[in-house]
């Protein structure tokens, strides 16, 4: 039976965006592929509003990809990490995996770095880039993004700022030239509703300029290499063409959908999903830090999470326990994607009527 997914992704896809992917297949050194993905990425530009000196891309990768590329292409001696879940300690970890230095400011879970002790940290000038994770998906914690990118901006202007909105990019706010980020990246299975296997990123020129100043950046992590192919409309090696269709199909939708619309719909989705977990719950992370794509729920009635699964099973819905040992402590529901109130809406009722709420 298929369950609908209200995990923090992979989230739910649409049989007609599915149905995309079996486009006859096309050679990707063609002038028609080439064609083809420019128009893609001039979606992507439109959609997220891109002014000249940011450029689109995507990666035939999941996320995780670009923590190694920001690791092998951005850092250049030292990093400056903000760690607050298992995602931001990822992406610290894979940076000093790629042989960087790394420095970690690290907060409790359900916490979020802030601006001032970002500053302070960057004061001694030690550090060339600062990572944050826009939205922690572990602990449901959306990081202040846009005042830490301001402050970096206009007191570090040397420091290249990249962030991961894996579980937010085309669900929450996330222009970059508005958050004042330099790279900018997410997978294709949270909020862009597709299946998984590709990434989607927006790179500025600053950000370029350091790329190119930077030895060993390897093969498929090589930033200019990338926009290098992006000039000819085309990707370093074989991409996913199966599933440029359809993000291709599903960048149509966001357009006709608009932005400011497609925000306010995973807003409401967290107002409503706030609203009924403060009724019963407490939410998980730091009051006015709250995801708007993933709620995570402290289980302060100790119900069985486990046992709430198989129970909603049966009536084909999915959510998703806490992360690693925040199970059973807590519960998270992903609200992103093509989810609307109406769906968030019967999903709470089914949970209202399993726990007897
Ligand atoms: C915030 C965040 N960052 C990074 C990742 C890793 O992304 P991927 O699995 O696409 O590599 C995830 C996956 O859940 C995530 O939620």
């Amino acid at each position: 039976m298929h369950r609908k997914l209200l995990i923090p992704g992979p989230t739910e896809v649409s049989q007609d965006i599915l149905l995309e992917q079996t486009r006859p297949m096309i050679g990707h050194r063609s002038k028609d592929f080439s064609e083809f993905y420019g128009g893609l990425t001039a979606k992507l530009a439109k959609f997220f509003e891109l002014p000249s000196e940011y450029m689109p891309t995507t990666t035939t990768s999941s996320g995780t990809l670009w923590f190694d590329i920001v690791g092998r292409s951005i850092v250049q001696k030292k990093a400056l990490c903000c760690v607050n879940g298992a995602f931001s300690k990822r992406f610290a970890e894979i940076v000093r995996a790629c042989g960087k230095a790394a420095d970690w400011i690290e907060v409790e879970w359900g916490k979020v770095v802030k601006p001032d002790a970002i500053a302070e940290k960057l004061e001694t000038g030690e550090y060339d880039t600062l990572t944050m994770c826009h939205n922690e998906s572990s602990t449901g914690a959306r990081s202040p993004v846009t005042e830490v990118g301001k402050m970096v901006r206009r007191d570090y202007p040397d420091v290249i700022f990249a962030v991961d909105s894996v579980s937010s990019m085309a669900g929450d706010r996330t222009l970059p030239h508005e958050m004042n980020v330099d790279v900018l990246f997410a997978s294709t299975q949270k909020c862009f509703a597709l299946p998984p296997g590709l990434a989607v990123a927006m790179v500025n020129e600053r950000a370029l300029e350091r790329a190119k100043t930077i030895p060993n950046r390897g093969g498929y992590t090589d930033l200019v290499e990338i926009f290098d192919f992006e000039q000819k409309h085309q990707t370093p090696y074989t991409p996913n063409v199966s599933l440029l269709y359809a993000l291709d199909k599903r960048l149509d939708l966001l357009i006709a959908e608009t932005y400011p619309r497609v925000y306010q719909r995973h807003k409401d989705m967290a107002e409503l999903t706030q609203r009924w977990a403060r009724k019963h719950f407490e939410m998980f992370p730091e009051a006015g830090y709250e995801s708007i794509t993933v709620s995570c729920i402290k289980n302060t009635l100790g119900k069985s999470v486990k046992d709430l699964n198989q129970k909603l099973a049966e009536r084909g819905l999915e959510i998703s326990n806490g992360y690693g040992a925040l199970a059973e402590k807590t519960f998270r529901i992903g609200h992103m994607g093509e989810w609307t109130v109406a769906g968030i809406k019967e999903a709470l009722d089914a949970i209202d009527e399993i726990w007897g709420l």
